[in-house]
């Protein structure tokens, strides 16, 4: 989809479709108002005859309306005019786009940038509307031979901006917006694959494909640790997990220069787990809660598509994504409950769950990337079922060693309406992790098993500042991939590069 933005009217357009607000007790915005002028007053009578009454849901589609030249205006229940929240304006867009492609319209002139939200700028309204227009619109149809067709698609939108100093944010709302969107579209396509197609190998080859189609000005490097160089650096946590798959573990480290071309020196470095596959191992899951553990990569497609969004946005800061990829599946040399392994940190760890795998891969790279010297560390994983019953699906769960790092992070979930929320990490909780015969083990009790997971992570992440992020209930829901949280994270680095973009 295309989308433009103009500071004149844009009525003359043919074929297409002019979105306008309508608030609570049907009243209308100046912009409704306009065009209900050059009606000579047709709006404000249809609107009395009808049972719209402005609220949000609420959607209303006019044909032919007298002196307009476009076919169709579309209004848009908003609510109350001086009280639309993030929340309430996120909805809109997302009635707006439904309602838009049920008309068959090819192009829409879009009026709601106009709309009050508290604290909120231009700047905001229109990347919302890109993130949430794209996100809306999204199908998953790779797979299937025969595809229903459908009614003509929107392909372009133009905003309406009131002022030039709208259209110049405008435009870089556009843009960003645009690139957060591809990124996140390519997070969603890779969670939606099954794990026979989506494999440790297969996350490889599309890394090369997104990060090369790149036509950077900085430099980008991929490199990779295989399942040799693990066992030379004595990553044991991370093979125990795979010492039975027939598809090998990959480590995929994708380095951003962006301060310079010559040196790496303290990047930023988030690490995404990258279980193609869960089984549970030996500790197998129960069907019903392994079927849908092809999304046990979320972590990974997280991390491909915000590299994508960082070269893409040009960033001047040093990044480096890290793709945690591995199988949990389960033949004669899979490890065994109660098996003690000694992890790249020198810690020995007793796996009494082999289904607590994901914490096992990134306490290894956790230790792996304190040679980086960064400046902050965030892991990204679908964790733990436990962060699905403390917070469901809709708020990403944090655990952090630093206060600075949680705050920012923090910060950008509201800013951009990707929501997390902070777990403590108390020493309460360590005596659930000690172990009669090794360091530590790899589970707690059922209680609090979110915390647990990650105070288990922080012993490897000792070094630096650090960040975990549980999206267990917040990477998929009952429709596919959500993509989150990218939106978030890009936010975090766009506050980290410049002051204007929020
Ligand atoms: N990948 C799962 C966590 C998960 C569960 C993600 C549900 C999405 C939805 C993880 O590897 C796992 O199996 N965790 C166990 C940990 C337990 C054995 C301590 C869990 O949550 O049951
Ligand atoms: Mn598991
Ligand atoms: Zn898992």
């Amino acid at each position: 989809m295309k989308f433009f933005i103009q500071n004149r009217n844009l009525e003359n357009q043919k074929n297409s479709c002019i979105i306008l607000a309508i608030f609570k007790n049907k009243k209308l915005p100046y912009t409704t108002k306009m065009f209900d002028k050059i009606s000579a007053g047709y709006i404000q009578k249809t609107i009395q005859q009808d049972a719209l009454e402005g609220n949000i849901g609420e959607t209303l589609l006019l044909y032919h309306v007298p002196n307009i030249k476009t076919t169709k205006i579309l209004l848009i229940g908003c609510g109350n005019e001086k009280k639309i929240c993030t929340y309430q304006y996120k909805n809109i867009l997302h009635t707006s786009i439904m309602a838009l492609n049920k008309t068959g319209t090819t192009n829409a002139i879009f009026y709601l940038t106009t709309l009050y939200i508290k604290n909120k700028n231009f700047y905001w309204k229109i990347k919302q509307a890109i993130e949430i227009f794209q996100e809306s619109l999204y199908t998953f149809n790779q797979l299937k031979k025969k595809t229903k067709k459908t009614k003509e698609k929107i392909q372009q939108i133009t905003f309406y901006a009131p002022t030039n100093t709208n259209l110049i944010q405008g435009k870089k709302a556009i843009q960003h917006g645009l690139i957060i969107s591809q990124g996140i579209k390519i997070a969603r396509d890779l969670g939606n694959l099954p794990s026979n197609i989506c494999t440790p190998k297969y996350l490889l080859k599309k890394s090369y494909q997104i990060i090369h189609k790149q036509q950077s000005t900085k430099k980008i490097t991929i490199q990779t640790i295989d399942k040799k160089q693990m066992q030379k650096l004595g990553m044991n946590a991370y093979l125990s997990v795979s010492q039975s798959s027939y598809n090998p573990p990959i480590i995929i480290l994708i380095k951003y220069y962006g301060k310079n071309k010559n040196t790496f020196s303290t990047p930023t470095i988030f690490i995404g787990k990258g279980i193609t596959f869960d089984t549970g191992g030996l500790c197998i899951k129960p069907s019903v809660s392994m079927y849908d553990m092809k999304y046990d990569m979320c972590g990974a497609s997280t991390v491909l598509g915000l590299m994508h969004i960082i070269t893409k946005l040009n960033l001047p800061l040093n990044i480096l994504g890290i793709l945690a990829t591995s199988e949990n599946v389960i033949d004669n040399k899979s490890c065994h409950p109660g098996d003690i392994i000694s992890t790249l940190s020198g810690k020995t760890v007793e796996i009494l769950n082999t289904d607590a795998e994901g914490r096992l891969i990134l306490s290894d790279v956790l230790s792996y990337v304190e040679k980086f010297n960064p400046q902050a560390v965030i892991d990204i994983a679908t964790l733990t079922g436990a962060c699905v019953i403390a917070l469901g699906h809709h708020y990403t769960g944090l655990i952090s060693n630093n206060k600075t790092l949680a705050n920012k992070l923090k910060k950008a979930a509201k800013q951009t309406t990707d929501k997390i929320w902070q777990l403590p990490l108390g020493k309460e909780y360590k005596k659930q992790l000690e172990s009669k015969f090794a360091d530590i083990k790899n589970i707690g009790e059922n209680a609090g098993g979110a915390i647990t997971a990650g105070y288990f992570l922080s012993y490897f992440a000792k070094k630096y500042p650090w960040a975990h992020l549980d999206i267990a209930g917040t990477a998929y829901n009952n429709v596919g991939a959500t993509g989150k949280p990218i939106s978030m994270l890009s936010q975090f680095l766009l506050n980290t590069s410049y002051k204007n973009y929020k």
